[in-house]
């Protein structure tokens, strides 16, 4: 959407200066400053020392303090409280060249107070809440001296098997490069610089087994994969983190058309690159090194400036450099990325951290305001039949069931930083307190343990279904089965979960499903028992009062689903904007698009979730039919809540190139704009798109719009009925040499 994302872009040029002015005080510094004092010091420096700017080590066991104060250090990770960073860059401020060591550590979602995990946040369709998330888990975490934040994750997955789709926004380029920016933003504006991972095409390994290959043609790379973290550049990311996965053949860490061609000469990329935790060291396993000689070289000379965890660059370049086989201008070039990074975060201006400063004074009042409005949008009522939800007036007890019900460090999910429990609002105490302004009876049963190998607890849990008016039953994936390492094979509810809930809708009283979870999962024949299905992913510090505001109708649930919930595992990767077929879909020709044992649809589609009103559409307007490359295509719609509760709803446009010289996308998401309606209320949403958004790469990378028909999708969720074509009057391509960069939303402006 051009009056989204053009302005979008230049809120985010703008609000950046503004920004870096308040968290990076050296940032008002000019350009030309920061080069000239880069380039005085680096004239300063041994081999050694610069060699020391590229080394990152963890705290922990092995940690050697010499190496911090003998100038061999230029990053640390996992320092997560103040005292700790005080003492280590006091050890920094003894090497010769006094350079600061910048501080990182894994903060996605909240330092102290947690907000919901980043899938779910996609979920909100709605950058401002982005924004808000990742500027309190930054404000929280630099006032303890962290710097800097291996966030936000820009990668793309379609297979919910990978664990880490947590981690990110879920299957769509548009949604993903809207949010990755904000994320971005966010986390600047808090005071964190970021390290946008990993770069790239992680998200896609074979059979989703995190670490596994991935193999993704290279117009799909400028088409899905990279716009994303494109979107970070123009956000101002500060750096980037290589993938672990080998893209095509050429593993990530050592891969000079992701880290230099694209990353730095097509996109001017001025920050640095690290490896991911000793992705220098697995170039050896991946079978491109013979030995962490051979790695280091392939690693510095494809772009990669920093080593985590590796000890590799420390141990082996100066050797290198000093038999020739790595230019010393390639190293000056690393330390460079790195020092100007440092220059303009003020390291060498600003105070180190405060050792007094402690993470116990969060959560805040405000935090927890945040954190509670975040979770509330992100929650998606994926089916209401009977309408069982909201729960009405005449409900006078309520059973709270399941093993997540009163789960707090659960509730967190992956990567819960400072989390603490007793911070947490659990499911069972939002509800809990606000049946108590009613007088609603609570009845708690946990139904099975976590692991729930065994039905032990059912008659327990089935005694409290059959004694309350409702029940809600939270069920879902235990934190531990979520995250880095965590693929899964089976998507199931794990132990006998399915059972339990089975035997509870059994008891035939009404029952909503809350499922907790970092991934959609697979329900079988429960969405047929269950009448009211809610997807609440892991929702963080406030998830039980934010769920207990949905539960009761206090808030109008609007979250839309980020990505496609499959119904059974076997039919993964599965994403709406996929290829048509010669053979679509027939119901009654088997040798068309299918399965013999499993419907070909997902569950619940793209963008889909429900409220407890309706909105209606009205037939949207196209302004201008014949379009040109430059001009602005124009779509408005008419949206009116026709129920009884104000609520957001989600606008979404997607469109259709049906005829083309590639295959092209059933849909792609376009635009999107969240609004809000009192009941009866209407509003006109006015979508525009830069024309030049309408085309799509070859493999060569040049950029084709072509001329003929795009359809437009307008409405609520992906599956949108088609509201009009517009036509593209002439073809215009652009070759690889031309663009001044690739597919982002600014770029395509750029490019014709
Ligand atoms: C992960 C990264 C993370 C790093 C540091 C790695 O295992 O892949 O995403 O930032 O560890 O904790």
């Amino acid at each position: 959407m051009m009056v989204q994302s053009t302005g979008f872009f230049a809120f985010l040029r703008l609000g950046l200066a503004a920004f870096f002015a308040v968290a990076f005080p050296a940032a008002g510094q000019p350009q030309e400053e920061v080069e000239k004092r880069v380039n005085d010091l680096l004239r300063t420096m041994t081999l050694e020392e610069k060699i020391g700017q590229l080394n990152m080590v963890s705290n922990g066991a092995l940690l050697r303090w010499d190496d911090i104060s003998s100038g061999r250090v230029g990053a640390l990770l996992n320092f997560n409280n103040a005292q700790d960073i005080a003492r280590a860059q006091a050890a920094a401020r003894q090497s010769r060249l006094k350079i600061p060591v910048l501080f990182g550590l894994d903060i996605l979602h909240g330092f102290r107070t947690q907000f919901p995990i980043p899938l779910g946040e996609a979920a909100a369709f709605n950058p401002r809440l982005s924004r808000l998330a990742s500027e309190w888990a930054a404000r929280e975490a630099s006032y303890i001296g962290v710097q800097w934040t291996f966030a936000p994750m820009a990668d793309l997955s379609r297979d919910s098997r990978w664990g880490r789709i947590v981690e990110g926004f879920g299957e769509d380029p548009y949604l993903g490069s809207v949010l990755t920016a904000a994320r971005v933003e966010g986390f600047s504006k808090g005071g964190l610089a970021t390290a946008t991972k990993h770069f790239a095409g992680y998200g896609a390994p074979q059979g989703g087994r995190d670490y596994d290959t991935t193999y993704i043609p290279p117009a799909e790379m400028y088409d899905t994969y990279l716009p994303p973290f494109r979107a970070a550049v123009e956000a101002g990311s500060v750096s980037f983190m290589a993938a672990f996965n080998a893209l095509n053949g050429v593993p990530s860490t050592a891969n000079a058309w992701l880290q230099t061609d694209v990353l730095r000469k097509r996109w001017g990329f001025d920050g640095f690159v690290t490896s991911d935790w000793a992705g220098i060291n697995e170039l050896i396993g991946h079978g491109i090194a013979e030995d962490g000689a051979e790695a280091a070289r392939k690693a510095i000379l494809a772009g990669v400036d920093m080593d985590m965890m590796g000890e590799l660059y420390i141990r082996y370049l100066p050797e290198e450099v000093r038999s020739g086989r790595v230019p010393e201008s390639v190293i000056d070039e690393a330390a460079r990325r790195i020092l100007r990074s440092k220059m303009r975060l003020g390291l060498f201006d600003r105070p180190d951290a405060d050792p007094k400063h402690v993470d116990s004074i969060f959560p805040s009042a405000e935090a927890r305001q945040a954190a509670r409005e975040v979770a509330q949008e992100t929650i998606v009522l994926l089916q209401n039949r009977n309408k069982v939800l909201p729960i009405s007036g005449s409900v006078r007890s309520i059973a709270v069931v399941g093993p997540l019900a009163d789960a707090p460090l659960d509730q967190f999910g992956p990567h819960g930083a400072r989390g603490h429990a007793q911070d947490s609002v659990s499911i069972l105490q939002g509800v809990r307190a606000k049946a108590e302004q009613s007088g609603i009876q609570i009845r708690h049963a946990i139904g099975c343990d976590l692991v729930c190998h065994s039905s032990d607890q059912l008659p327990a849990a089935l005694e409290a279904v059959k004694s309350s008016d409702l029940t809600i039953a939270v069920f879902g994936e235990p934190a531990d089965l979520s995250g880095e390492a965590a693929s899964r094979a089976h998507l199931a509810l794990n132990g006998k979960q399915e059972e339990i809930l089975r035997a509870l809708a059994a008891a035939g009283k009404p029952i909503a499903l809350v499922i907790i979870g970092g991934r959609p999962l697979e329900l079988g024949t429960l969405p047929d028992q269950i009448p009211s299905v809610l997807m609440a992913w892991y929702p963080g510090t406030e998830g039980g009062p934010a769920l207990a505001d949905i539960l009761f109708g206090d808030v109008n649930p609007s979250g839309k689903l980020p990505l496609s919930w499959p119904r059974s595992v076997g039919q993964l990767p599965l994403y709406y904007n996929r290829l048509p077929t010669g053979r679509p879909t027939l119901e009654n020709n088997r040798f068309t698009l299918k399965y013999v044992d499993e419907a070909i649809t997902p569950l619940y589609p793209f963008g889909w979730g429900l409220s407890y009103t309706q909105f209606a559409y009205s037939r949207p307007e196209i302004t201008k039919t014949h379009l040109k490359a430059g001009d602005i295509l124009e779509v408005s719609v008419q949206v009116t809540n026709e129920g009884s509760q104000k609520g957001h709803e989600v606008v979404q446009l997607y469109t259709r190139d049906p005829v083309a010289s590639r295959s092209r996308p059933l849909r792609e998401l376009k635009a999107f704009e969240k609004i809000f309606l009192e009941p009866g209320q209407s509003k006109r949403v006015t979508f525009q798109i830069l024309v030049n958004a309408l085309g799509f790469h070859q493999d060569d990378g040049s950029y084709w719009l072509e001329k003929g028909a795009i359809q437009i999708f307008v409405g609520g969720n992906s599956l949108a009925d088609l509201s009009g074509e517009i036509f593209l009057e002439e073809t215009v391509t652009v070759p690889l040499g031309e663009q001044r960069a690739i597919s982002s939303m600014k770029v395509y402006r750029n490019d014709l």
